[in-house]
């Protein structure tokens, strides 16, 4: 048999390789129809449904203080399927006294977003920075101790709502030395970091884990080399990371640079996810913020691009005019940039990084529903998650009840608006405006098996 790994383009021959031409036929002739259908307006014409189609999100930085601004959340519901709380799940803003939880601001923002079919990334558990005055003055087993049992509170209570958290930010020193950043929390002992996403893996198990950093961009940059040997060190250890968040605040003292798919690639080449957590770019440049999007979508394990807020007026930058709309929310040219590279760009199809398995072959579901027909069709595969998207026929106003099977996670939908049972394996979809097409990624964790239409009723 012969192996193929990532990177080998050369042609495939034998049954797996016609199963996979069927496939990838199936993929095209469903984005196809999904972009021509009557209805399904939104695929392809914003920036959360064109990423989606991608298998990736696209997100957004949200101020809790900005939901009351109709500007604001109309760009923010129509045009993103992920958000990040900017400053609400922070350690000030979560526990600003020891042992007194506040959850209010974040629970606000989690709750618009889930509501709407958004994915939530957590932002973040452990920081140098924004720590409550009683954190700032703890050392040594206190602190750690401090540090830990934050970590599992505020993991733990938004356990199963939260895709991926950035379980620590910052812990590097910028410049030449690729050394750690000498903190409070640096000081309770070398091992904190691998400590905290020990603790967010017990607190939330089905979250994905990522360590979060800024000036990580440049592959020949002594601070990427320090983080991607860290990643390296934790990997070979089975210390529980998932995911390498890039803030990616490029200006021009820290510019983009066109070794950054390198970057990404080599991060995920250790077998990480990689995301574009905070991104922002002085000025906006059309051309860079088009090059960014297609670094993503050049790396399968790329999940999304997250941009740091939504209008200027928005940014912690805002002088800078670093983001993709002008403070009225008109869109500026750097939205079309990036909008068109999401809808051209290639949908990688690297091979699992899991064994090879056997694409599911049930035929389309088409269960009974009172007046309405619900039917599930396989779209674009990856290694680690698939599409697929589903077809309702009879109502507009429908509710359809899809089943995953566990471990499998849903990370993302479109065009519709989800609620999930308790088990969070059980999504209610209900139209939301958008069409009779609605579509999800399944996270597989191993399990390639179809996803369920159980019932399609009429609201
Ligand atoms: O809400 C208060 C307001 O009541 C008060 O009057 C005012 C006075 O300064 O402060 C307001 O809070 C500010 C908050 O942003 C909301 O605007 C804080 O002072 C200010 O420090 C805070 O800045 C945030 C910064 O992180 C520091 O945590 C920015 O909004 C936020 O965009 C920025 O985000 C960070 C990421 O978390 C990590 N990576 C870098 C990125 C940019 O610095």
């Amino acid at each position: 048999m012969t192996e193929r790994c990532q990177g080998d383009t050369r042609p495939r021959t034998g049954p797996r390789a016609r199963t996979a031409i069927v496939l990838a036929a199936a993929a095209l002739l469903a984005a196809t129809s999904a972009a021509f259908l009557p209805g399904t307006a939104s695929a392809g014409t914003t920036l959360g449904a064109s990423a989606a189609e991608k298998g990736r999100y696209f997100g957004t930085a949200v101020a809790a203080s900005r939901l009351s601004d109709g500007n604001y959340t109309t760009i923010l519901n129509r045009e993103f399927n992920s958000v990040t709380p900017e400053n609400e799940m922070k350690i000030d803003a979560t526990e600003p006294q020891q042992g007194r939880f506040s959850y209010g601001a974040a629970e606000q923002i989690v709750n618009h977003a889930r509501s709407r079919g958004m994915s939530v990334r957590g932002h973040t558990l452990a920081w140098h920075s924004q720590q409550p005055s009683w954190m700032e003055s703890m050392s040594g087993s206190a602190l750690r101790s401090a540090m830990l049992n934050h970590v599992t509170q505020v993991a733990t209570h938004f356990r199963g709502q939260v895709v991926a958290w950035d379980v620590v930010n910052e812990a590097f020193e910028d410049g030449s030395s690729g050394a750690r950043r000498n903190s409070n929390l640096q000081r309770t002992g070398n091992d904190w970091i691998e400590a905290a996403f020990r603790a967010a893996r017990a607190a939330d198990p089905g979250a994905k884990l990522c360590y979060n950093d800024y000036n990580t961009d440049n592959w020949t940059h002594a601070k990427t080399q320090a983080v991607y040997n860290m990643v390296r060190d934790f990997k070979s250890r089975g210390v529980p990371i998932d995911c390498v968040g890039f803030q990616s605040h490029f200006n021009n003292d820290s510019p983009y640079v066109s070794n950054y798919r390198t970057t990404l690639s080599s991060f995920a080449a250790l077998g990480v996810d990689v995301q574009v957590t905070e991104l922002d770019i002085q000025g906006a440049p059309a051309a860079t913020y088009r090059s960014v999007v297609e670094d993503c979508l050049a790396v399968a394990r790329c999940n999304g691009v997250t941009v740091w807020g939504i209008r200027d007026s928005d940014s912690w930058r805002a002088s800078q005019t670093p983001l993709l709309f002008n403070s009225s929310g008109q869109k500026k040219a750097a939205y079309d940039a990036v909008l068109a590279a999401l809808n051209n760009g290639t949908t990688p199809t690297d091979p699992p990084t899991t064994p090879p398995t056997t694409p599911p072959t049930t035929p389309p579901t088409t269960p009974p529903g009172g007046s309405c027909t619900a039917t599930l069709q396989d779209s674009t595969r990856w290694g680690d998650r698939f599409n697929s998207q589903v077809t309702v026929s009879g109502a507009s106003n429908w509710t359809v009840v899809v089943a995953v099977t566990p471990p499998q996670k849903v990370s993302n939908t479109w065009n519709g608006s989800p609620t999930w049972d308790s088990s969070g394996n059980v999504m209610t979809m209900r139209s939301n405006g958008s069409g009779n097409v609605f579509g999800f990624t399944t996270m597989a964790n191993g399990t390639w098996t179809r996803p369920v239409v159980r019932s399609c009723t009429v609201s």
